[in-house]
């Protein structure tokens, strides 16, 4: 076998970010990270910590200010910004506390939208969300907007997209934050289905103990460093 199939799906090497180089403060200083194929994993810390930061930079919607991210192996963090943007539409989900949807579009076009930016065409596309959307239970909602939808229905949408091109990773902030405990059991209990049953590993944030149980490990965040790394027996 090839060295590369044994690579890490993540690897975060030495990663700092300082905002704003006048105020000097660091959100990450110097983070370490190691995430294969097919966690379900938890980032945790207080508030300010750095877990979003750290988000977004394993998903390369910002860059560190030192260190490296790499993905299958291969340093991701010094991409230009068109292979940046590929990278991401084909290997990566994002799903965000307030579920990002576009609100004139139905809950159909907006799972569809990663295949817009990427070209396929109307009937694939069709076809492929229809597909997501009876994946997160919602396939009776796909004519409806946002505004017709409950939280958690909504949030079942940004899941719908997030899988729709089946990428390796899903990357979510929060992503039960503005839910109710129930609702957001139930996300949970989905994106569970989703690591299981079709292989997507899973990077999630929350401040929440109740979603933290959910993870298999859980990687606890202080002041922009690594303070613990828990892996639950289950
Ligand atoms: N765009 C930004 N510009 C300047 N400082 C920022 C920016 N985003 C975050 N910070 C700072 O970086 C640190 C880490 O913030 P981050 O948002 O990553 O924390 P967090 O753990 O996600 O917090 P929360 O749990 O409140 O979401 C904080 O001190 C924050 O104030
Ligand atoms: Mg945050």
């Amino acid at each position: 076998m090839s060295k590369h199939l044994h690579a890490p799906l993540v690897q975060t090497h030495g990663v700092e970010k300082v905002y704003a180089a006048a105020s000097k403060i660091a959100a990450l200083k110097g983070v370490d990270l190691i995430v294969e194929r097919g966690e379900f994993t938890a980032l945790a810390g207080p508030s300010g910590s750095g877990k979003s930061t750290l988000l977004n930079i394993i998903g390369t919607l910002d860059r560190p200010t030192k260190g490296t991210v790499s993905y299958d192996g291969k340093v991701i963090s010094t991409l230009d910004v068109d292979e940046l943007s590929d990278f991401r539409l084909h290997a990566l989900g994002f799903v965000f506390q307030s579920y990002n949807l576009i609100p004139v579009l139905t809950a159909a076009e907006n799972a569809e939208y990663p295949l817009v930016l990427q070209g396929v065409e109307p009937a694939k596309r069709r076809k492929l969300s229809h597909e997501a959307l009876k994946l997160v239970g919602l396939e009776h909602y796909a004519e409806r907007r946002p505004d017709m939808l409950s939280g958690g229905q909504q949030q079942r949408v940004a899941v719908a997209r997030a899988i729709i091109h089946r990428p390796s990773l899903i990357l979510a902030d929060e992503p039960t934050a503005n839910l109710d405990s129930k609702t957001g059991a139930q996300l949970l209990d989905l994106m569970e289905d989703l690591n299981k049953d079709h292989g997507i590993t899973f990077l999630f944030s929350s401040h929440d103990q109740a979603v933290l149980e959910r993870a298999r490990r859980v990687v606890r965040l202080q002041d922009g460093e690594l303070k613990a790394d828990e892996v639950r027996a289950r």
